[in-house]
Parts: C-alpha cells; sequence; structure tokens
C-alpha cells in the first residue's frame, strides 16, 4: 500500500522544487557594518579560478607564496604563518585546542564579546579559565595584567585586539613584553583589527595570532591566517601526533597529551602546509586563491598606507556622526580606526533605522551584542568599504532614517563634517 504523505510535507516538497529553476542572487548591498564587508572584487575574481589538484606541484607553490605574504601582513619572520580552513573562531579554537591541555589555567582580559567566546573556547578545551575584565567601552592597562599573571600563573593569556562588540583596540605592546618576562604564551586574536590598525607580532613578542578575511583584509569569511612563534611552536611540537593511516615509521609522537581536535590539531595542519605535505583536510582551494589575493592587495598597498586610510574614514566617519547630533560610544582614544560604535538616540527605534537603510538604501549597518544589544549602532568602514564615498553615502542616508525617527539635527551637518575631515587631510 503507498504511504499517504502529509500535506505539509507535500507543500515543502513541492517548494523545495523551486529553488532548481531560480539561482539566488545577491541584491545590491553596500556594508557597512562591522563586518562582513563587501569584497574587493579583485578578491572575487581571484577566487572565481579553476581548482587544482593539492598537491600539484602550483598548488603548493601557491601555498608557499601565501605563506610568505602573510608572514608580512602579520610583520613576522615566523615560518609557521598560513591558513586555518575556516572561519576566524576556528582558528581561535585551532590556537586554544593545540596549546592548552585539560587542567592548563588559560587567563583572558575580557572587554567585549568576544573576550568572552575565548573563555568559552578555552573551558571546552578543559582549561581552568581565569577571567579580568574592565567596563565594555574601555582597555585594560597593562599593569591589571601583569598583576593578574602573578596572582593566577597562567600557560597561556588568550586575548582580542579589537573587540568589535565594543569597537574597542587593546593595545598589546606592553602586554607582549609582560607575557614574555613572565615566561607565559601570549595568544591573540585580531581578526576585526589586521590591516586597519597596527599589528606587529614580532616587535610586540605575540606568540600565536589569528585573523579572519572579512574585515580589513577586503575578502569573505572562510579562511583564517594564523602565525605561530617559536615558544608556541616548542608546545605544539611536543603534542604531536601523527594520525593513523598516514602515519609512517619515522613519525615519533611527542611527549606531550595528543590535541583533542583532528579538524584543529596545529601540528597535523602543519604537517600538510610544510615540506612533508602530510594528507590532512583537502585545502578549500577557492579560499586560498582568495586569501593569497587579499595579502596582495594590502601589501600592494602598503601596511602604513592601509592603516593611514582606515583611520582617516573612521575619523571623517566619526566626525560625521557627531555632526549628526549623536553621541559616540567609548573611550575614543582607543577606538578601532575600522569601525564606530555611536549611541542610538533617544525616543529612535534603532531596528527601524537599520530597516530603512538596508531596504531603502541598500546599507547594512549593525547594533551590537548582550548589553548594547539595542543601545548603540556599529558602523564599520574597512577594507575595501574604506572609502569616502561609502562613509559618505551611509551618513547622508543615516540622515534620512534619523530625520524620519524625528531625531533633531542640523540637515547637511553631518556629511559637511566629515568632508572637511577628508578637506583637511588633502592639505
Ligand atoms: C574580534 C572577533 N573575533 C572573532 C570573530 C569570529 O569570527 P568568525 O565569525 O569569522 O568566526 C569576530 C567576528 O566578527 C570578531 O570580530
Amino acid at each position: 500500500m503507498r504511504r499517504q504523505i502529509p500535506a505539509a510535507m507535500a507543500l515543502r516538497l513541492h517548494q523545495d522544487k523551486f529553488f532548481v529553476t531560480s539561482p539566488f542572487l545577491p541584491p545590491p548591498r553596500m556594508l557597512m557594518g562591522p563586518g562582513p564587508i563587501d569584497a574587493d572584487p579583485r578578491v572575487l575574481r581571484a577566487m572565481s579560478g579553476q581548482l587544482i589538484g593539492q598537491f600539484d606541484p602550483q598548488m603548493t607553490a601557491c601555498m608557499d607564496q601565501t605563506m610568505a605574504l602573510y608572514r608580512q601582513v602579520f610583520c613576522t619572520a615566523n615560518q609557521w604563518t598560513f591558513l586555518i580552513d575556516s572561519t576566524s573562531r576556528g582558528a581561535i579554537e585551532a590556537s586554544l585546542v593545540s596549546l592548552l591541555e585539560p587542567g592548563d589555567t588559560v587567563l583572558v582580559p575580557i572587554f567585549g564579546r568576544f573576550g568572552h567566546l575565548l573563555t568559552e573556547i578555552a573551558s571546552r578545551c578543559g582549561a581552568k579559565v581565569e577571567a579580568i575584565h574592565v567596563p565594555w567601552g574601555s582597555v585594560f592597562d597593562p599593569q591589571q595584567v601583569a598583576d593578574a599573571i602573578r596572582t593566577v600563573q597562567p600557560k597561556v593569556v588568550a586575548i582580542v585586539q579589537g573587540d568589535t562588540s565594543t569597537t574597542m583596540l587593546q593595545p598589546l605592546e606592553d602586554i607582549g613584553k609582560i607575557c614574555r618576562d613572565a615566561g607565559v604564551l601570549l595568544y591573540c586574536d585580531a581578526t576585526a583589527s589586521i590591516g586597519g590598525n597596527p599589528l606587529h607580532t614580532d616587535e610586540w613578542q605575540l606568540d600565536v595570532v589569528t585573523v579572519g578575511l572579512q574585515k580589513c583584509l577586503c575578502g569573505p569569511s572562510g579562511s583564517a591566517p594564523i602565525t605561530i612563534g617559536e615558544r608556541a611552536l616548542e608546545v605544539i611540537e611536543a603534542r604531536r601526533h601523527v594520525e593513523a593511516g598516514i602515519r609512517a615509521e619515522h613519525h615519533v609522537n611527542g611527549h606531550g597529551l595528543r590535541i583533542a581536535s583532528n579538524y584543529f590539531d596545529l601540528a597535523m595542519i602543519m604537517d600538510y602546509w610544510g615540506p612533508e605535505r602530510l594528507n590532512h583536510h583537502t585545502e578549500a582551494t577557492s579560499m586560498l586563491y582568495g586569501s593569497l589575493e587579499c595579502a596582495r592587495i594590502l601589501i600592494e598597498e602598503g601596511l602604513d598606507a592601509a592603516i593611514s586610510r582606515h583611520a582617516l574614514n573612521g575619523q571623517a566617519l566619526a566626525d560625521g556622526l557627531l555632526g549628526m547630533n549623536l553621541k559616540l560610544y567609548g573611550t575614543q582614544a582607543n577606538r578601532m580606526h575600522n569601525v564606530v560604535g555611536v549611541y542610538i538616540p533617544e525616543g529612535v527605534t534603532g531596528n527601524a533605522v537599520r530597516h530603512s537603510m538596508l531596504h531603502d538604501y541598500g546599507i547594512e549597518i549593525g547594533t551590537s551584542f548582550g548589553p548594547l544589544d539595542g543601545v548603540i549602532w556599529r558602523i564599520g568602514t574597512m577594507g575595501y568599504n574604506a572609502r569616502p564615498d561609502a562613509v559618505l553615502k551611509t551618513l547622508a542616508c543615516l540622515e534620512q532614517g534619523l530625520l524620519s525617527e524625528k531625531h533633531s539635527l542640523t540637515p547637511g551637518a553631518g556629511v559637511a563634517a566629515a568632508k572637511s575631515v577628508y578637506a583637511s587631510a588633502a592639505q
């Protein structure tokens, strides 16, 4: 007897067929939130290249070039500078699961949502997590980190450089030295800050840094560059256990505990990126092409020039917002160049303005998380969108949204304030 398909299921099957005949066409948008941002067309073009085999000499040469270019992006001589095939969160997880054994102590200074993410990942690694806090909208004095290190004696300090949730940028120069002097490893999540703010891996003595493409590096999310220094390498090497099936006689297990994740085992991923080219995952080839192009674009422009471009456009955006009778969020001296937090004014429905920006003008801006959800908007000017025309259009359209919500402002004042920042810079 034929089984009767319930009506709801039959309808779903009928509707599902529709998607075969109608391709997804992304609508025109300008992404001016905290990331992702519009990818540079050069990156999209690079990603459309045909696939090649993962051990093709051209492929391995492309991987080597990628390592060389990211060494320049990270300002490091670290040999082990490569890509994790995942979004930025995967590279954080790879770093922490490879450095931390169950029971190890990790110190996490938290100044926003992404600090909490570090504690979340570290605790899943079985680490003993010690967190210190400053109010959101501010950053740590290095002495606070030094004092906490003395108290909790961690193996690793894990910290975010630019916490997109609050738009704050943690100065790291002194924290690197403090960790080095105390014999503690320093892991840094610079996903949102690299390319738009200074980051000197070697000079600042950062042991492991991970990032993503989707902010100031002009690419899509889905590939996460990482750099690993000598001290962290020692810890990871000691935990190397090559997986069964590809293991040869000369592979000797490290004396440390096997890394708890297979996919995020940095020792095994390094064996794939290194001279032995031991098979691990199948490299995400299109993301590799895209990541390489992101690095080429940045190095061609020059790190200092890219940082200055982000600083200028960030300042123009901030001044434009002030010009619209808005109040900026957080300590401005510590604001990231590439994203500005601004209070949603009293009486204005934040989501109504965001909705109008998106549907009337095709411009996306964001709010934030947790205690800042619905309290601030976050407006980014980063990567491909760190441009005067993008900033000026965003301000002009935001003004319309604010006027329809009856916010009191002088029409044209926001754009004029931003233009005067550009005019002063041009002199
Ligand atoms: C500072 C920071 N860290 C980590 C992440 C997580 O990145 P992903 O979504 O690529 O995993 C983000 C994403 O916005 C971020 O801003």
